[in-house]
Order: structure tokens, then sequence, then C-alpha cells
């Protein structure tokens, strides 16, 4: 088991029967390990040109921010309904358990501009899916996706479109 994966908790049936939730606090709480996440994280996408990294409520903020600290990128976040004042633009999608809509500042991107798009967890890919769907209809050139936890079984990264990479740093 490596560092990361020992500092996540494996909740059953949370938040409902059947769920194992993977709680990323443990990992969040140890300054070394976070920092070296983050390193880990970011590594791929050093060079890329990434003007704005795109974080989805709410563990993907935290992720995200630190990020782009260390992407020199900015951030944008793409929120819950309801949260962002206008203009907003927004999507809605299915999740592993219920249903949500996200919505970003509609002049937050520039066309054309190179963009990362970061979460916690990619489990049915849906929440991805939408984000990555709501990018694009700004325009952006959306250069990839970077999530800490992959649940293979769910299949997520099959609703990924196109040829940019979807990269993950633990998978189970
Ligand atoms: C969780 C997680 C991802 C999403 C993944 O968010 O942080 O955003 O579910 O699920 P999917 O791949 O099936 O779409 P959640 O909506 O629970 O919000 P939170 O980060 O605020 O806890
Ligand atoms: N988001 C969706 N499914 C999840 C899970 N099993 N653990 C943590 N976050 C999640």
């Amino acid at each position: 088991m490596d560092e990361f994966e020992m500092l996540i908790r494996a909740v059953p049936d949370f938040p409902q029967p059947g769920v194992v939730f993977r709680d990323v606090t443990p990992l969040l709480a140890d300054a070394g390990a976070f920092a070296r996440c983050i390193d880990a994280l970011a590594e791929p996408w050093l060079g890329e040109g990434v003007r704005a990294v795109c974080g989805i409520e709410s563990r993907g903020f935290i992720f995200g921010a630190a990020l782009a600290q260390k992407l020199d990128a900015g951030f944008v976040p793409l929120r819950k309904p309801g949260k962002l004042p206008p203009p907003v633009v927004g999507i809605d999608y299915a999740l592993e358990y219920g249903h949500d809509r996200l919505e970003v500042r509609s002049d937050a991107l520039v066309r054309g501009e190179r963009a990362l798009l970061i979460d916690d967890v990619l489990a049915t890919g849906g929440t991805l899916a939408a984000a990555q769907a709501l990018l694009e209809r700004l325009g952006v050139e959306l250069v990839g996706a970077a999530v800490v936890i992959e649940l293979e079984a769910l299949a997520g990264r099959a609703r990924w479109q196109g040829k940019a990479p979807l990269r993950a740093l633990l998978r189970y």
C-alpha cells in the first residue's frame, strides 16, 4: 500500500448502504503527504501551459486550489446550484448517490484558454463528464483531467470524451 493509500479511509455504507466511501480527510490532515500528493497531481501537467485549474465542489476545491498554485494557474470553481452569482451557465447530471447540477461563472474563462479539470474521486463519471461538457460549451481548450481516486468498478472513465488525458493518482 503506498503512502497516499494508507491515508485514505474506506467507510462502508456511507452515505448510504452499499457505498464504500473513500475519505480523503486523513490525507489532507497530513502536511507532508498532502504536499506530496499535490506534487504528484501536478507533475504530468508541468509545462503544459495550463492557465486555469477548474475544481469541482467541494472536495475538488481543496486539491484544485493547491494544484493551481503549483501550476502557476488561476483557479475556477465549478459549483453546486445557487452558490455563484450571475451570470452563470450550468449543467444537470446523475451521481452514484442522487443527482446534482454544476454551475460556472459564464465569464470566468476565455475561449481557447488551456484549462485542467480536477476532482477528488471519479466514481460513475457523471460529475466529471458534466464538467467536461460545461467547459466545452464555454469553448475552453481542456488539456485533461486529474483525479486523486478512480473507482474502477464503476467504470466512470468510459464517460470521459475525447483524447485529452484523464489521470488518476490511485485506483481501487
Ligand atoms: C463526489 C466526488 C465527486 C463525485 C464523483 O462529490 O467528490 O465530485 O462525487 O461521483 P461520480 O463520478 O459518480 O459523478 P459529491 O457530490 O459527493 O460532493 P462533495 O465533494 O461536496 O462531497
Ligand atoms: N463520490 C462518489 N462516490 C464516492 C465514494 N465511493 N467515495 C467518496 N466519494 C465519492
